[in-house]
């Protein structure tokens, strides 16, 4: 009795995906230790919720983004991998973060742009969801000093298109490094750091959705992310002003027909 095949797709993918595999094993002579130990390892990674992160460091995610979006001739912002750090319905608001102890005296940051349609017409209410890392003490779910949801939120776009919310330049920081994936990082020999960045959800109705990042320059991790995920495009000055700073960033989308 033949069995049916449920998906194409996987049909397609999988003999290849697992020859690739059996090449690479037979290559180096795997041993049956070292394939107990992947698989333990593998295991771990599940039990820790650690696989999006694990896709990153391996430059999978990056991989992906880049087959799903990299030939993408619409004109629209680039995009970049959404990582393990978001979380859904942060609260709308201008000012996504509140002071927490030890978190310095920086100048406040305004990132500010347009968001429009590929075709030029403003976005009103498009939504701009953000969320990063703070100017110390990464992540809030992270820092125990930060209010949950810290350094998240989201924005609506004005009738012009326009947006702006106030921040902290964030600054470079490390990847979680106490689980499994750490442990990787650390046999293999690759730093866990990515450089200063914040990430951006962008929806409008009609449009395609925009995953990406902001990168700053002269940041000593611009070269060497541990996600490779640094694309020039999305590297935007900062300019300095007596008491604050600025970053412009415009975000084009694509419309769903293209
Ligand atoms: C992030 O950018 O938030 C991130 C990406 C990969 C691993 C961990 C965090
Ligand atoms: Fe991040």
């Amino acid at each position: 009795m033949s069995v049916q095949v449920q998906s194409e797709r996987l049909a397609t993918v999988m003999p290849d995906m697992l020859a690739a595999i059996h090449e690479v094993i037979e290559r180096h002579r795997v041993t049956e230790a070292e394939w107990m130990t992947a698989l333990q390892f593998l295991t771990e990674v599940g039990r820790a919720d650690e696989f999006i992160l694990f896709s990153d460091v391996t430059r999978t995610s990056v991989l992906i983004d880049t087959l799903e979006h990299g030939g993408d001739e619409s004109g629209a912002t680039a995009s970049d991998v959404e990582g393990p750090m978001y979380t859904v319905e942060p609260p709308f608001r201008k000012k996504i973060y509140e002071e927490y102890e030890g978190m310095g005296d920086d100048d406040p940051l305004f990132v500010r742009g347009r968001v429009t349609s590929t075709t030029g017409e403003p976005l009103p209410g498009a939504i701009v969801d953000v969320w990063q890392t703070g100017p110390a003490g990464g992540y809030d779910i992270w820092d125990e000093r930060q209010p949950e949801g810290n350094f998240r939120g989201r924005i609506k776009a004005e009738e012009d298109g326009s947006y702006e919310f106030q921040t902290m330049l964030p600054k470079p920081y490390t990847v979680p490094t106490s689980g499994p994936v750490g442990r990787y990082l650390e046999a293999v020999g690759q730093h866990p750091w990515r450089p200063a960045h914040i990430h951006l959800k962008v929806t409008a109705p009609g449009h395609r959705p925009l995953v990406t990042q902001v990168f700053f320059p002269d940041d000593p991790y611009l070269e060497n992310d541990t996600i490779g995920a640094v694309k020039p495009a999305l590297v935007r000055p900062v300019e300095k002003h007596d008491d604050h700073l600025t970053c412009d960033f415009d975000v084009k989308l694509a419309p769903q027909s293209a």
